[in-house]
């Protein structure tokens, strides 16, 4: 599909990889409508771009903005779905002052599925429907997933929903190919954003310094593989790592 050609919608826009996604299809060309829980962050975005509070756990709120993104930009083929938070920690720890046990709390639990599982899913569901419903077609989704998809210590929640996001982008190219979507999925490593600007110093440097590129990832890197999955029609079903070549 040609960029310009295109009416996208990308979750979590307002920050981090998402706003500057938003902002190079904007650039090419493209139609655009960023939804965010952030409307601070959102104000900030490019004349040009249509955004909207959108909070991808919110049954409701997708299937409003989705149809209020279609209305905005005239009609809706793509989807960047990608939106999504951490709340780190290990399932079981021991407390290394008290001694005591602690556990990842439900809420963390739930808080990172609720976002990078089941709203992303949402975001599939009411996306595809509409285009469905409207005859649209050729239409594009790419999924962000993450390396941490293969097992990553301290992020069970994380890797739950990232793993399960990769293994439905196929299940979807499959059940969405009659109507002439195809669903892809980017996987990074580990990219410089507020998500990983928030990170303990010392353990970024550890992390950076097992990367064999020698460098944390920018957004650039990973904009490059989301227009990719856009651009290329034979591209369909399948993850991209992109991650200076630190995972197997
Ligand atoms: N940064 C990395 O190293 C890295 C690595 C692998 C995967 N990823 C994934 O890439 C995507 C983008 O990551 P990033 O680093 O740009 O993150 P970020 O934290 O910098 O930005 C995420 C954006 O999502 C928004 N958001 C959070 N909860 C939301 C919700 N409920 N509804 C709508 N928007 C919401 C935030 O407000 C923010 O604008 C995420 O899915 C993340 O899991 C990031």
């Amino acid at each position: 599909m040609k960029l310009s050609d295109l009416k996208i919608i990308v979750t979590g826009g307002a920050a981090g990889m998402g706003a500057h996604f938003a902002q190079q299809l904007h650039a090419a060309g493209a139609q655009v409508a960023v939804g965010d829980v952030d409307e601070a962050r959102l104000a900030l975005l490019p004349a040009g771009i249509h955004r909207q509070r959108l909070d991808v756990s919110q049954e409701a709120d997708c299937i409003a903005f989705v149809a209020w993104a279609a209305a905005q930009m005239g009609g809706l083929n793509g989807l960047v779905n990608n939106a999504g938070v951490l709340r780190d920690g290990l399932l079981v720890k021991k407390d290394r002052t008290t001694g005591a046990v602690v556990k990842m709390s439900q809420e963390n639990w739930n808080k990172v599925i609720g976002i990078n599982l089941t709203g992303a899913t949402l975001m599939v569901r009411e996306t595809v429907a509409w285009m469905v419903e409207n005859g649209q077609r050729p239409g594009v989704i790419v999924n962000m997933s993450s390396i941490a998809r293969h097992g990553n210590r301290g992020q069970s929640n994380y890797v739950a929903a990232k793993a399960s996001l990769a293994a439905n982008t196929v299940t979807w190219s499959r059940e969405f190919a009659p109507f002439g979507i195809r669903v892809c999925a980017v996987a990074p490593g580990m990219v410089d954003t507020p998500m990983t600007q928030g990170m303990n110093p010392k353990a970024l440097e550890a992390f950076i310094a097992q990367i064999p590129v020698g460098r944390i990832g920018t957004p650039d890197d990973l904009w490059l593989a989301v227009r990719f999955c856009i651009e290329c029609d034979y591209f369909n079903g399948r993850t991209m790592d992109v991650d200076g070549g630190c995972s197997f």
